[in-house]
């Protein structure tokens, strides 16, 4: 009987821990991301504005490392979106990024 309660409680703890890990290690919504980065960076970053930015533009690595300081982002003082939004929108730009398994392209 014990035993069965035991086995409950940890795979509750477990599922917590699981979940909890996904969202230290960023787990934004990349499909809200699109929507966010189409809305509020594409007006500018289609070719007009700012140079054609899509996620295959750079590897995953690369986009981590532009994520990790944003201060060198050069347009990154004007942004006012929220920190949650900017998590989507890297989820984005990382998840369809050159090395990814499947690159996209903003057209
Ligand atoms: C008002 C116009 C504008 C908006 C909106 C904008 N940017 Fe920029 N961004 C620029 C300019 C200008 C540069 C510097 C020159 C360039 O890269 O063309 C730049 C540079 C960058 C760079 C560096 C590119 C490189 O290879 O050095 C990244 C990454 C970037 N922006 C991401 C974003 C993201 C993500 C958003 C939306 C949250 C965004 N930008 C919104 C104008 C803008």
């Amino acid at each position: 009987m014990h035993r069965k309660l035991t086995l409950i409680v940890a795979t509750v703890l477990i599922t917590v821990f699981a979940v909890s890990m996904a969202f230290a290690m960023g787990g934004g919504n990349a499909r809200k991301g699109k929507f966010l980065y189409r809305k509020n960076c594409r007006t500018c970053h289609n070719g007009s504005d700012a140079k054609d930015l899509s996620p295959a533009d750079m590897t995953q690595a690369q986009w981590t490392a532009t994520f990790g300081d944003m201060s060198k982002i050069k347009c990154s003082g004007d942004w006012t979106i929220t920190e949650k939004d900017i998590n989507d929108i890297f989820s984005y730009l990382h998840d369809y990024a050159k090395d990814s398994p499947s690159p996209a392209k903003c057209s």
